[in-house]
């Protein structure tokens, strides 16, 4: 039965106009707002331009976006989106223009001024390229509709965050060596409210994964229409409470935070939020050449004694893939 969709539903759903925001080899003055834009050879320019980044030296690097100003505009608190955007394009040798903490101290928060105003304001200014946050789930789509700047979302209320799933990628292929078609993907957690979860999921079956499964409680189980949209696109999905035998069979396991924040009281946030602990115990289960992810912020999904297991990959690894990840993004988008 279809249930009603609540929450984190498809991006198509948003816009009538799928094609002029497809993204098909040709990167440049595209916005990114959605990893439904993607074709599979949009995200392995990604990953190839990556690599090749990383590899230049630190003066090469100063020269790939000399000349260009940046503005990374957040109206959610962040720690690794908003630092390795930053980074990644002071890196590349941009000028930066950091706005942290938009929510507390913009002219939206207490003025009264529409996010739509100040991204028009952001264009007077004269900037190349804005990377947003915002708690909205169609404020990407919004952004990007009254600027000819790009866009490229940062995390987009409880829809999408697709510079994230782009990092996640590269680290399953940097850390499994395998393809997306060979590999079982677990994520547990909170799939209701997680958007590096529906970006991810989205992004994986676009890159030819036919295996998931979705372990969470009732109450934040993953959207039906994305559950729908995954099989339409040939993913095998199993829904399921019992995460000791589903870590058993993954190849990936993918854990999330409980999204506090879109909880209606903190009564039901406690009914959910330590429900899948992932211990020294259930790692015991999981194969030997599987590996645990997370985008972090992590509060207590994942026991300490874990992050020395080495098929903890969260840190340093899959947050250090996040800065030439968003590097490779701005570079397409701003040189092609
Ligand atoms: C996530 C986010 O903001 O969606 N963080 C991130 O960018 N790595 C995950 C979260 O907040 O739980």
């Amino acid at each position: 039965m279809v249930q009603k969709i609540e929450t984190g539903d498809i991006f198509t759903e948003l816009n009538e106009n799928g094609e002029q925001w497809r993204i098909d080899g040709d990167w440049r003055g595209k916005d990114l707002i959605s990893v439904e834009q993607l074709s599979r050879e949009a995200v392995d320019q990604v990953l190839v331009t990556a690599d090749y980044l990383e590899r230049l030296s630190k003066l090469e690097q100063k020269q790939v976006l000399a000349g260009k100003d940046v503005g990374v505009a957040f109206w959610q608190d962040s720690t690794r989106t908003y630092s390795s955007s930053v980074l990644a394009a002071t890196r590349l040798g941009a000028d930066v223009l950091g706005l942290h903490g938009m929510h507390a101290y913009s002219s939206t928060y207490k003025k009264g001024e529409s996010l739509e105003k100040t991204i028009e304001t952001l264009e007077a200014l004269e900037l190349n390229l804005i990377v947003l946050r915002h708690p909205d789930d169609d404020s990407g789509l919004r952004a990007a509709q009254v600027t000819k700047i790009p866009i490229v979302s940062g995390g987009a209320g409880k829809l999408e965050h697709p510079t994230q799933a782009l990092l996640d990628v590269r680290t399953i292929r940097a850390e499994t060596g395998r393809r997306a078609e060979d590999l079982h993907l677990v994520f547990v957690g909170d799939l209701k409210y997680g958007r590096t979860v529906h970006s991810l999921s989205k992004l994986m079956a676009i890159m030819g994964n036919k295996r998931m499964t979705l372990v969470a409680t009732d109450e934040v189980k993953m959207p039906r229409g994305l559950v729908k949209w995954l099989v339409s696109q040939g993913v095998d999905v199993e829904e399921t409470s019992d995460l000791r035998a589903a870590v058993r069979e993954a190849d990936i396991i993918y854990d999330t935070r409980v999204q506090r924040e879109w909880f209606d009281s903190e009564e039901e946030y406690l009914k959910v939020k330590s429900a899948f602990q992932i211990n020294s115990e259930v790692m015991k289960l999981v194969k030997s050449d599987a590996i645990l992810m997370h985008p972090l912020p992590m509060v207590d999904e994942i026991a300490p004694e874990v992050d020395a297991d080495p098929r903890a990959v969260y840190l340093p690894q899959q947050v250090n893939h996040g800065l030439w990840t968003r590097g490779a993004i701005m570079t397409l988008i701003l040189e092609g």
